[in-house]
């Protein structure tokens, strides 16, 4: 017996991925270098239901054996080193045309690098992009392939059926060569960190800028289910307000205000900086989670620095906070698409946004309903930002709300940067006369840098 398709590496990711293969009626052969992850891999299950469906695999040389040429194997392993150290294991047991699919959240120089270095050798590598977490994973993840098209149409009945479906059609398509996949996948990370930061802040804001009781704050969070805001990050929003310790204090009130992370987040900020992408958001989101760290010097800033300014005061909180929350949203996936269409240009990925709007409507982290509308923006705006797009004219109108709540955080002494970050992506849109006319006087005055002018071309130097 042959199976269709091999899955390496069975942590929670890998089990739920080949999970879902064979709970969708493909054969699969899983392999996990962990013992104890092959010993708890409930291949019976599947064995009993089609006998010979799944295969637990001793050895790499078993899983590659084991495979229907041309062999597809999908990696679902930690990034960075370990991915090079099972490629090089596997390229000298695969033949021309069998396909590595890499599922993990890779950094897409180093997909290049390992789509170069496979296809020298006739294998096809996708860096595959998949969002949706642990049930994503195994009913139905957000799924972004980038790299060898070949290898991506081999695989292309299988990962199209195990992805999320919205009205019949999967969230997965082919995104363009290279690392392209994980590219996508990155800043797909990078919008998540922006929404969770403004969620974030938005309940600080209920709970402890207007003083609400917990109750109220997770009734505020609901009623929003039933708006545009509706959404999977303000469903488990929900979810979270719902659990209490068996003392009847709300769980979030004990979890500790220190945000980790892993990487792709940074990634983003890094890439926007290297484009000069504006999107202020995403670095905002990255900056608080380092900040939140400094657990110390916090507390003693706390003893020591003054505020000074009026309470926080919202005459309708649940409407004026939605509606700013809504629009700094839609900001955030601006700035996403914004850096995705740059990265596209440069390295000549043609990555069609609109795509990737149906890729994200359902199974990954940043699925909500908003994609609906963030499509229409990029079937518009083919040449530029969300933000200028017809599509996003209605959100705009909540600027009024999001500009008055960042004025009374500031106020308040509430550092909510990711709100004042989408209203300045905001303002900066329309700022005729930018801070950096004066920047560029100063530079002529004291290197002789050059300035252009507003009357003609060309630069100019000025003995100051
Ligand atoms: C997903 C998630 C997933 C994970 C990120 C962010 O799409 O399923 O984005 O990939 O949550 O790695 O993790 P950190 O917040 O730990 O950086």
């Amino acid at each position: 017996m042959k199976y269709e398709i091999g899955v390496y590496g069975l942590g929670v990711m890998g089990a739920s991925i080949a999970q879902n293969i064979l709970n969708h009626g493909f054969s699969a052969a899983v392999y996990s270098k962990a013992e104890e992850e092959r010993l708890h891999f409930p291949s019976g299950k599947y064995t009993e239901a089609h006998p010979g469906g799944c295969l637990v695999c001793e050895s790499e040389e078993e899983l590659v054996q084991s495979l229907q040429s041309p062999r597809k194997i999908f990696l679902m392993i930690t990034a960075g080193a370990p991915v090079d150290s099972v490629v090089e294991t596997l390229l000298p047991m695969l033949e021309a045309g069998d396909v590595i699919f890499d599922g993990g959240n890779s950094y897409y120089k180093d997909t290049d690098r390992r789509c170069s270095l496979c296809a020298g050798k006739g294998i096809h590598y996708v860096g595959t992009g998949v969002s949706g977490g642990q049930l994503g994973a195994l009913y139905g993840p957000s799924i972004m392939p980038g790299g060898s098209y070949e290898g991506y149409l081999a695989g292309e009945k299988i990962l199209t059926k195990i992805a999320a479906h919205v009205e019949e059609k999967p969230c997965c398509a082919y995104i363009g060569r290279g690392g392209s996949g994980h590219y996508v996948k990155m800043v797909h990370n990078g919008i998540e960190y922006a929404i969770l930061q403004l969620i974030g802040e938005a309940y600080m804001i209920l709970r402890h800028g207007l003083g609400m009781a917990h109750e109220e704050v997770r009734k505020i969070f609901q009623e929003w289910r039933q708006t545009k805001l509706d959404s999977y990050l303000i469903d488990i929003s929900v979810r979270v307000m719902e659990k209490y310790e068996e003392d009847g204090v709300p769980l979030i009130d004990r979890i500790l205000d220190v945000a980790e992370q892993k990487g792709t987040g940074k990634w983003t900020v890094l890439e926007a900086v290297e484009r000069g992408v504006y999107a202020p958001g995403i670095y905002e989101a990255v900056m608080a989670r380092n900040f939140s760290a400094r657990v110390e010097e916090r507390r003693a800033g706390a003893g020591l620095l003054t505020v000074t300014g009026d309470d926080m005061k919202l005459d309708d909180a649940q409407a004026e906070l939605g509606d700013a929350l809504l629009l700094a949203i839609a900001l955030s996936y601006s700035q996403g698409m914004e850096l995705i269409r740059k990265a596209s240009e440069d390295n000549e990925w043609h990555i069609d946004q609109k795509v990737l709007a149906d890729l994200w409507r359902d199974g990954c982290i940043i699925r909500s309903r908003l994609l609906k509308d963030i499509k229409a923006a990029a079937e518009e705006a083919k040449e530029g930002p969300l933000v200028l797009s017809g599509a996003y004219r209605e959100f705009c109108k909540s600027e009024a709300a999001l500009r008055k709540l960042v004025v009374q955080t500031e106020s308040a002494g509430f550092a909510c940067t990711g709100f004042a970050a989408a209203l300045h992506y905001y303002d900066y849109y329309h700022m005729q006369d930018m801070p950096v006319r004066f920047v560029q006087a100063l530079r002529d005055c004291f290197g002789a840098h050059t300035y252009m002018r507003t009357d003609r071309p060309g630069h100019f130097h000025t003995e100051w």
